[in-house]
């Protein structure tokens, strides 16, 4: 209860706690914490020109961790947090332990999993963020930071074709947008979902995706609370896309069984090999039995970007809900993924809740109120800045270029005998060597230790390949050139 002026003012001054001196002045702040503005220049200085530096040695360096972790655990162990360590030396130590001890994401060797360098501007995007720290749960808080996150996510709801009041919001994750794809899909399937969760449904529910998809889901129906059983895992045509048919077949025969099948996932651009399951069958096959239709275009949906791409994503436009991760192939800084939808509604029902603190309750656009965080970075500011930076032209030319440098490694093993398994039109390779050579487990081994370039193993179609991907922005020819000696090397 708040008090009225009046009251304040006859009410007794505040008593100290017994023994306590109520001082006249505040202890001053603290100084490791908040330190001066010269001092805070100084070091945001010597920061900028330390990880430049070290930016330039790790693209001459190995790829691998090279950090002798025996050592370094000690050097922890002497961290007590007793005393306090001048944060400038501290700075450099922590430079240096990640120089020498992660996988270089940022080395243009390293042709992995979807984790990008992160652009520049996103770059900038977190120290500006970091700086104003804004709440990005209400726009009563942060009225200018929730209208950019709104207008960009709008943007890629245009650019995949979603009508005009599709809206969504920021996820720290893929996984976060995909596990409200299955709590909005839910939570239109049974009205009573909200008050009741799966008790509410007459029998056990399930949702579909392809055996391809990436295996986040199966922690998704673990946590949304309709276990693990429900996951169906649909065929996949022997190209790694889903089969329709065999989708079709498995939604119509759990029906007949008395189940509730309450989404299909279809994923553009899987984990694996850069497929795009068909798009447009898949909403099909939902409109038909009435079933929730996401598209997990987590790494692939990119592809929207370039004129000449997206049309490899045609159907996207029919689904209820997309997973974009601008963390993945729009190279921000991890932890910006996105959720889309063509029903608003439906999503402000799913995360409806009552907080009579905050400082704002507009259902349509309030962060809280549409998703599953409540306290939130400013993720958007990183896609933002990159999109009015380079523009939609600026990522098709990214995007496109990755498919190039793919292109360019696919040409240089197919002469040197190699294979290709996967039919992707994306930055995605799954190669196999010609006979002779080790396992695939053993080339990837041996070329990461050496150190001059990282790839994968991976498995599609049930056979183990060695997958190779297109993930920074500035790999250059002789990069491949590298990567390709180093993998014919592995003999
Ligand atoms: C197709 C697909 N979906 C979902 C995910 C999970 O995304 P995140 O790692 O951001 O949770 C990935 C990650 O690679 C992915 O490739």
């Amino acid at each position: 209860m708040t008090s009225s002026p009046t009251s304040t003012r006859h009410s007794p001054p505040p008593r100290a706690a017994e023994g306590l001196r109520v001082s006249e002045e505040l202890p001053p702040p603290v100084p490791a914490l908040f330190p001066a503005r010269a001092l805070r220049e100084r070091l945001d200085d010597r920061l900028t020109r330390e990880l430049a530096g070290a930016a330039e040695r790790i693209a001459r360096g190995s790829v691998m961790p090279t950090l002798d972790m025996a050592g370094f655990r000690r050097e922890l162990a002497g961290f007590d947090f007793r005393d306090p360590r001048p944060l400038e030396p501290l700075l450099e130590w922590t430079i240096a332990q990640l120089e020498h001890g992660v996988t270089h994401m940022t080395h243009p060797r390293y042709f992995g999993l979807f984790n990008p360098p992160a652009s520049f501007p996103s770059q900038c995007a977190d120290r500006i963020a970091g700086a104003f720290n804004p709440q990005l749960a209400s726009s009563g808080s942060s009225p200018a930071p929730v209208e950019i996150e709104a207008h960009v996510i709008r943007a890629f709801a245009r650019r995949a074709g979603l009508p005009a009041d599709a809206s969504g919001h920021f996820t720290t994750s893929g996984s976060e947008a995909n596990y409200t794809a299955l709590v909005c899909a839910l939570t239109r399937a049974e009205a009573r979902f909200g008050e009741d969760g799966v008790r509410a449904f007459a029998a056990p529910v399930a949702m579909y995706t392809s055996c391809e998809c990436h295996p986040a889901w199966f922690k998704i129906v673990h946590q949304a609370g309709v276990g693990r059983a429900a996951l169906r895992l649909i065929a996949t045509d022997g190209q790694g896309r889903m089969d329709a048919r065999a989708l079709a077949q498995r939604v119509a025969q759990d029906r007949q069984q008395g189940l509730v099948p309450v989404l299909i996932s279809a994923t553009a651009g899987t984990t694996g090999a850069g497929m795009v399951d068909p798009l447009a069958q898949c909403a099909q096959i939902a409109r038909e039995h009435g079933l929730w239709c996401h598209v997990d275009a987590a790494w692939g949906g990119a592809a929207l970007c370039s004129d000449r791409l997206r049309g490899l994503l045609a159907g996207i436009e029919l689904a209820d809900s997309l997973t974009i991760d601008a963390h993945k192939w729009l190279a921000t800084t991890m932890g910006c993924g996105m959720f889309i939808t063509r029903h608003p509604a439906l999503l402000s029902e799913a995360f409806r809740v009552r907080a009579d603190f905050m400082p704002s309750t507009a259902h349509s656009l309030d962060p809280y109120l549409n998703s599953v965080q409540w306290s939130r970075r400013f993720m958007g500011l990183r896609l933002f800045l990159a999109l009015a930076a380079a523009g939609w032209q600026g990522y098709a030319a990214h995007v496109e270029r990755s498919v190039e440098v793919i292109e360019q490694v696919k040409a240089r093993l197919l002469t040197r005998g190699w294979s290709v398994v996967n039919d992707s039109p994306l930055a995605v390779l799954c190669t196999l060597p010609p006979p002779g050579y080790p396992a695939v487990g053993e080339i990837v081994r041996r070329v990461r230790a050496c150190g001059r370039a990282w790839a994968a193993c991976a498995t599609f179609e049930g056979r183990e390949v060695l997958r190779v991907c297109a993930t920074h922005g500035e790999t250059s020819l002789a990069d491949v050139e590298e990567l390709v000696a180093a993998l014919t090397a592995a003999a």
